[in-house]
């Protein structure tokens, strides 16, 4: 299969020198794509900022804002098998970005954020026959809100992962289907919870047969 992987954080910039993100560490997803070129699959790569090489057999993409990360996934999409979704997308952006470097200001500063568009729901609502994998960082009602993110995004399947498995480390991620069923994994380091992600895809691709 030719499969797509996305991971890592985006970044926004606030001014010249500052950005938001978060705290994604990327490992998930790029040890799903070193597991998926392991199994032999073509895997693109498109990773925001981290501090991990991308692996071996694995063509790498380099993005940084939300809106870049889109832009190369419009131009990979089209030709995909499959698409993971491990990318901690910014909900967020500055609704405005500042020329230069804003000056530190005893007043404060307050910035205006707006959501950012939702890639994975505008990608899957015209997936046609790809195998769609998103997935969702709950710290609450976690099977619920990863149902509901599931069915609202289109997805064949969406990975669940708690909260502490953003930094790195092992994960219990458990898969939602959108008819609701359930599937959880055991707590895993996160590579050997990529070898059962990709044999997943697998499994969902030889469905549609
Ligand atoms: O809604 P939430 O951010 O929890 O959804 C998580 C899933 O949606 C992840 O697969 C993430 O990569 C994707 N996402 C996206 N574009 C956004 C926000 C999240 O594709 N702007």
């Amino acid at each position: 299969m030719r499969i797509v992987v996305t991971a890592g954080p985006t970044i926004e910039p606030i001014d010249a020198v500052r950005f938001i993100s978060n705290f994604s560490s990327g490992r998930t997803g790029y040890a799903v794509a070193a597991a998926a070129a392991g199994r032999g699959h073509e895997v693109t790569l498109i990773s925001g900022p981290v501090r991990l090489h991308p692996p071996a057999g694995v063509r790498a993409v380099e993005v940084a804002a939300t809106a870049e990360m889109e832009r190369a996934l419009r131009e990979e999409f089209p030709a995909a098998d499959a698409l993971v979704m491990a990318a901690a997308v910014c909900d967020y952006r500055p609704r405005r970005v500042f020329e230069g470097k804003l000056d530190r200001s005893p007043a404060g500063l307050t910035l205006e954020l707006e959501p950012t568009p939702d890639i994975l729901a505008e990608l899957a609502a015209e997936k046609g026959g790809r195998v769609v994998m998103g997935f969702a960082l709950e710290a609450e009602d976690g099977i619920a809100a990863a149902l509901r993110k599931c069915r609202e995004k289109n997805c064949d399947v969406v990975a669940l992962n708690p909260p502490a498995s953003l930094n790195g480390g092992d994960t219990e991620i458990t898969l939602v289907y959108p008819d609701g069923r359930v599937k959880p994994l055991p707590l895993l380091p996160k590579e050997a919870a990529a070898e059962l992600i990709v044999a997943e895809l697998e499994r969902l691709a030889r469905g549609r047969g």
